[in-house]
């Protein structure tokens, strides 16, 4: 497949960057807020192959990007694990709270196919009409952000219970942990044998850890989900994202896994990073969704920043973080157009 983000993993250099965007699909697109409404709930839109195969090719058929990446959440898997999912509208996501030895005991062992089953159908589907130079992402959440919303069941400030249970309790909480390891290697197989052609692996909370609990929670449950993702899949291409962390961490993190990408959030030091960690992996981000938000000369200036410190090295452009509902859809068009027509 000729697709430059794959070229990029494989080590080549192109001359463009090229560009996709975390939550492509989404709230800011009317064509989205139609096919949401008529799902009912989230989790059903997640849920339905046929809906989340729509809302996935949304994105790609309005704006020429380079990848789509498949509609689901992050919490699908401990909801395949037993955990009751449901969203609160207006405010996000809740779980049954998963802190006790008991509520560990009381989740499956195995993923629900009754729940996979649908996400590799929508994958499929997807892919069936998908353009052959797009490439279509898997993805699942890093074992520490997954199991922060268990723990809490639902999100808050800085994920302060589930770091209070892990140091109260490591032992439990480490059960929840590999149990997590086990479900997302699997699930992350499943995707790419459904037809997914390279994995994204979300850990937003990696940034609030200290460097002793980052390597614990972070590091070593994700270097042993890549291992096992390519003891199944050697060629898998897996992109990391381990949202605020330093450098220094970013390096510990890339040579542990030996993940073919990193992603970097909006407020990383992009030079910084740049000497760090381009000869060893390509580099995916930074622009501010809230200058995306904006727009105008401020995004432009933003953009070309981006380009001129990512210059020469394996670049793939996109945001620090997930674009937000109230983007206007001209701005994403000024976006991509300043990163195509890039010298
Ligand atoms: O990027 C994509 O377009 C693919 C789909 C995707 C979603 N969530 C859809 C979604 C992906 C990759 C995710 C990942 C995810 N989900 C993360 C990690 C990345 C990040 O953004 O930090 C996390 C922490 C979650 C859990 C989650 N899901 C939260 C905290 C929320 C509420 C916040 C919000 O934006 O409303 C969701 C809901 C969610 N997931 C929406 C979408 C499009 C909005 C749901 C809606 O339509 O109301």
């Amino acid at each position: 497949m000729s697709n430059p983000i794959i070229r990029i993993l494989g080590g080549e250099s192109v001359k463009r960057p090229p560009i996709w965007m975390m939550r492509q699909a989404g709230r800011y697109l009317p064509e989205y807020r139609d096919v949401r409404a008529k799902a009912g709930g989230f989790v059903d839109l997640c849920l339905t192959p046929a809906l989340a195969a729509e809302v996935t090719l949304q994105p790609v058929r309005r704006f020429p990007f380079d990848a789509a990446i498949i509609f689901s959440d992050i919490l699908i898997v401990p909801h395949a694990l037993g955990v009751k999912l449901w969203f609160e509208e207006g405010e996000g996501p809740r779980l049954e709270p998963v802190a006790s030895q008991a509520a560990l005991q009381a989740m499956r062992t195995e993923l629900d196919r009754g729940i996979t089953g649908r996400v590799y159908e929508a994958i499929l589907k997807v892919r069936a009409e998908l353009p052959n130079h797009t490439v279509l992402i898997g993805f699942c959440g890093a074992p520490w952000t997954v199991a922060s919303y268990m723990v809490a069941g639902r999100g808050t400030p800085d994920q302060e219970p589930a770091r209070q249970l892990a140091e109260s309790n490591p032992v439990l909480f480490s059960e929840i942990i590999d149990r997590l390891v086990d479900a997302t290697a699997l699930h992350l197989v499943g995707q790419l044998e459904a037809g997914a052609d390279l994995l994204q692996l979300f850990d937003t909370w990696a940034g609030v850890l200290d460097e002793q609990s980052f390597e614990a929670w972070c590091v070593k449950p994700s270097a042993e989900i890549v291992r096992r993702v390519r003891s199944a899949k050697p060629d898998a291409k897996i992109i990391l994202f381990p949202k605020g962390i330093s450098v220094a961490n970013m390096q510990k993190i890339v040579a542990a896994c030996g993940g073919d990408a990193i992603s970097i959030d909006m407020h990383a030091d992009r030079k910084a990073a740049r000497a760090a960690l381009a000869s060893t992996c390509a580099i995916q981000g930074n622009l501010d969704p809230d200058i995306l938000i904006k727009g105008g000369a401020a995004l432009d200036r933003a953009v070309d920043e981006i380009l001129a410190d990512f210059r020469g090295i394996r670049h793939i452009f996109n945001l620090g973080h997930g674009i937000k509902p109230e983007t206007p859809i001209e701005n994403v068009e000024r976006m991509i157009a300043r990163v195509r027509g890039a010298k």
